[in-house]
């Protein structure tokens, strides 16, 4: 075989996907395994959103929509970022994706060339250095502690800042640590960006997903200047329980927008019509069904959070967002347990619990943290105990450690 270009042997495969695919085996195969790895609501998309989609077939709308999204959805993006981020934008500063991974992909093709530097924080999505790598980029972490609740200080920031330095991500309440920015923190961030000319690309998918009534801020919505030099990413996925729609929305400057649509044009095109008219309803609709959402993901954090302080040897940052608790296992790593080997990552931590506990979760070496195992709460809170039950057991009482 003909050699693969220097881009795709630059990505790193996910470290995540053997041990979800061996727990997904073992499911099939009839064992009770518990799956804490879910990245999406276990929700299913409210009625009247799946109706407007069945209309949307019955009307016939199933054709080529422009390339860069339906002027009516961006309309409507329009409208949801002034009524929920008091963000004013007009239509042709906004771009209509295939969910918010597909906003962030453009999104990086259109500002960076290569060798620019992006700032991450560690612990980070997944897909941010593969797709900052992939668009010849380099990706620079800034590592943030559980002790500090995951968030970066204002030197830890400007000192990453080089000559090279073309954006920060900002990713709140974040993926994989449920850590909300307060305002202070983000008008710092921000202002440090606008300083050095940098761009912002605020990843806000999980802005609903916030608890303890806290009031979610975009740092677009911290002055002028800031907003003029972020890139807001989102998407319908988490909000509404529509990961499988594709659909995500980037809001930005007009010249910017118009790059990554003409990128756009000439890869996906439009993203699916039909299901551009269920974010539509979904973003003008009634957000009753959002609010229930929450309410829920809310109990559920309480319950591991209440359930976790009872373990010894674990510690953990409160999630203040999103539906995720990474959970520290530094103390589980590199010591010697009897009839198990020795246990040298998160890798190898996560495939004991499989092993043991029939409960899948996802090693934090995936987030850039392999200290830490990341379990998600969208799953029942019946599951959640009974999983939360077998990986106490598997830990302190049956003596390994
Ligand atoms: C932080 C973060 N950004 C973006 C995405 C991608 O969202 P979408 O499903 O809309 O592509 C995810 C999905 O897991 C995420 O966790």
């Amino acid at each position: 075989m003909k050699s693969l270009s220097q881009r795709a042997n630059g990505v790193t495969p996910s470290p995540t996907l053997a041990i979800s695919a061996k727990a997904k085996e073992m499911k099939k195969q009839g064992v009770d395994v518990i799956i804490f790895g879910a990245g999406e609501p276990d929700f299913d998309t409210p009625k009247f959103v799946k109706q407007a989609a069945i209309s949307a077939i019955n009307e016939g709308f199933t054709k080529y929509t422009p390339a860069s999204g339906t002027k009516e959805l961006k309309e409507a993006v329009v409208a949801k970022l002034q009524r929920d981020n008091k963000l004013d934008y007009s239509a042709n500063q906004i771009i209509i994706s295939c969910g918010a991974k597909h906003s962030l992909y453009n999104c990086f093709q259109a500002i960076c060339n290569p060798g620019d530097e992006v700032i991450i924080f560690s612990p980070y999505w997944v897909s941010y250095p593969e797709m900052i790598k992939l668009a010849g980029a380099v990706p620079v972490v800034v590592t943030t502690k559980e002790q500090d609740g995951f968030r970066p200080s204002l030197s830890s920031v400007t000192s990453a800042i080089s000559q090279k330095t073309k954006a920060i991500i900002i990713n709140s309440p974040c993926n994989p640590t449920g850590s909300v920015y307060p305002e202070e923190l983000l008008r710092q961030i921000g202002e440090a960006a606008v300083k050095n000319d940098l761009w912002i690309i605020s990843d806000e998918v999980y802005e609903k997903i916030i608890f303890d009534s806290k009031e979610y801020i975009s740092i677009a919505a911290l002055g002028e200047d800031i907003k003029s030099h972020t890139i807001v990413v989102n998407a319908v996925s988490k909000t509404y329980a529509m990961t499988g729609w594709r659909i995500g929305y980037l809001a930005g400057p007009a010249e910017a927008i118009k790059a990554m649509g003409n990128i756009q044009s000439h890869s996906t095109s439009n993203p699916n019509s039909i299901a551009q008219r269920a974010a539509l309803t979904a973003l003008g609709g009634n957000q009753e069904e959002v609010s229930k959402m929450v309410v829920e993901f809310e109990k559920r954090r309480n319950f591991i959070v209440e359930k976790l302080k009872e373990f010894e040897k674990v510690s953990f940052h409160k999630p203040e967002g999103a539906f995720y608790l990474f959970l520290n296992i530094g103390s589980f790593l590199k010591q010697d347990s009897k009839g198990v080997k020795k246990i040298n990552n998160s890798v190898d931590f996560a495939n004991y619990l499989l092993q043991e506990a029939k409960v899948a979760v996802v090693p934090g070496s995936a987030f850039g943290a392999d200290d830490y195992i990341r379990m998600s709460f969208a799953t029942s809170i019946q599951d959640l105990s009974k999983g939360l039950d077998r990986i106490e057991t598997a830990l302190f009482r049956v003596g390994v450690f």
